[in-house]
């Protein structure tokens, strides 16, 4: 039986180190007072309002407060500790941002938190999660509400998946057929996901990201993944002939023509757009899945297209496959496939490149649980929970072990996605398993463990009306 009161460890991602006191308690009722230091007054605002939702009083901020925030530059950036007696809570973060991620801690624990010593930073710098937007939209709207389910478990990075086949975005200006044609009315799978994010939208995603210690990483695919721009502009096809809209889910159709100097005009101009629009040091420019263009035609495409981030103040990404090619110093590889090895990225991390994990057998939401999930697809194979939890990133590829890797990510891709709903079903609660592989260190992690913590969730995503999963292996309460 699961014990009905709180552990001081009963978190995710589970903490690094977990210290109980027992039978001290701190609990927030009405009137408790909050005190900060002055740079971390936006933390302090942000629990502020969190606790007043959660607990449904007030809890202002003030002087001679018994919830504390601070900072203690000792710790790692992204570290934090928080400290439960009988009459206070303290929190310090190495930076604000090890500080949000503390008081993620004190919110999942609230409002009766156990006495004791967490003392915590990440395994991982990237511990991110993907949205497509392409082949369903999401609002600016819709897009912010998913950041707060997802900061809960210490995410650090939103990758947007803004440009595919069936659809396009983001507003450039300068190509506005982009947009207006291939974002309007019946684009997405089945034609039932339209819309695109204009610049103030896209504006406003980033700043409530960075409000919330998130980055936003935009990806613009190509040279594959194409055709809602060729559809847009014929001059970006090889003939110039204009190419009818598709709202299939096919992939590798499409690309890019590596000989013709339109594309590297577009490309740039793009390029260097979201490059201004973004804050975030990362641009990804998609490269996989290439079917279409011959090796050969790859190769010049991304020679002359793996430096243009660069050139903006960027440091490129791509999923794996760009690893057939010579990178820059700076490039990052994602891994996303389900093979035991890969040559190639095995290659670029023995030369010194930075390795995002997201296998899609342990890491795409968008794979069905079992074979009766009505949503998602199972090309990857089904993955349970258990599967997304139980796998360890540094033995994932061989030659791409722990040095390697800058952190592991959770793509969730929209072909079979028309709600938030859908996104929430398929998100949790497998984005927690992962979250913890990324966050967690590896010997603190254990599957039994993990069973009994995510549990907890369920009631609370009742709460907030997240359209959670309820998985055969968890015993949720009642
Ligand atoms: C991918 O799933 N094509 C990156």
């Amino acid at each position: 039986m699961r014990a009905l009161t709180k552990q001081l460890g009963d978190v995710i991602p589970v903490p690094a180190s977990v210290r109980p006191i027992t039978d001290a308690t701190f609990t927030i009722i009405r009137g408790t007072g909050l005190t900060c230091e002055p740079e971390v007054i936006g933390v302090a605002e942000f629990l502020s309002d969190a606790l007043e939702k959660a607990t449904g009083h007030p809890v202002p901020i003030g002087p001679g407060g018994a919830i504390r925030l601070g900072l203690d530059p000792s710790l790692a950036a992204e570290g934090y500790t928080l400290e439960i007696t009988a009459d206070a809570v303290t929190v310090r973060g190495g930076t604000p941002q090890g500080l949000f991620w503390g008081v993620q801690t004190l919110l999942q624990l609230a409002p009766d938190l156990p006495g004791g010593v967490i003392e915590d930073a990440p395994r991982y710098e990237y511990r991110g999660a993907m949205l497509d937007l392409a082949r369903h939209f999401f609002t600016a709207d819709e897009v912010k509400a998913h950041i707060d389910q997802l900061v809960q478990f210490k995410i650090n990075h939103l990758h947007l998946h803004l440009t595919d086949d069936q659809g396009w975005r983001l507003e450039i200006p300068g190509w506005p057929r982009l947009t207006e044609v291939s974002g309007g009315p019946g684009t997405g799978v089945d034609g039932a996901g339209p819309g695109f994010l204009t610049l103030d939208d896209y504006a406003g995603i980033v700043a409530y990201a960075a409000a919330r210690f998130v980055t936003i990483v935009p990806e613009i695919d190509m040279p594959g993944h194409v055709n809602a721009a060729q559809h847009a502009y014929p001059s970006l096809t090889a003939d110039g002939q204009p190419v009818p809209q598709r709202t299939d889910a096919e992939v590798g159709y499409s690309s890019l023509v590596a000989g013709k100097e339109e594309t590297y005009a577009f490309v740039e101009d793009v390029i260097r757009t979201v490059a201004d629009l973004t804050p975030g040091p990362y641009l990804h420019i998609g490269g996989d899945e290439c079917l279409s263009t011959p090796p050969g035609d790859y190769r010049t495409f991304l020679s002359r297209v793996l430096p243009l981030p660069g050139k903006y103040g960027k440091r490129v990404i791509g999923w794996h496959e760009i690893a057939a090619v010579e990178l820059p110093e700076n490039a990052i590889v994602q891994y996303w496939r389900i093979e035991a090895a890969d040559e190639n990225t095995a290659r670029a991390a023995l030369d010194g490149r930075r390795v995002i994990m997201a296998p899609a057998d342990r890491t795409y939401l968008d794979m069905k649980y079992d074979a009766d999930t009505r949503l998602g697809l199972d090309w990857a194979g089904l993955v349970d929970v258990r599967r997304s939890y139980d796998w360890d990133p540094a033995d994932r590829l061989p030659g791409v072990g722990e040095e390697a890797l800058l952190g592991v990510e959770a793509p969730l891709w929209s072909e079979t996605l028309r709600s938030v709903a859908d996104v929430q079903y398929l998100t949790f609660p497998r984005l927690p398993a992962i979250a913890e592989v990324a966050w967690s260190p590896r010997a603190a992690r254990d599957w039994e463990s993990f069973r009994g913590r995510v549990a907890a969730f369920g009631p609370r995503w009742d709460a907030a009306g997240v359209a959670y999963h309820r998985a055969p292996e968890i015993d949720w309460p009642r």
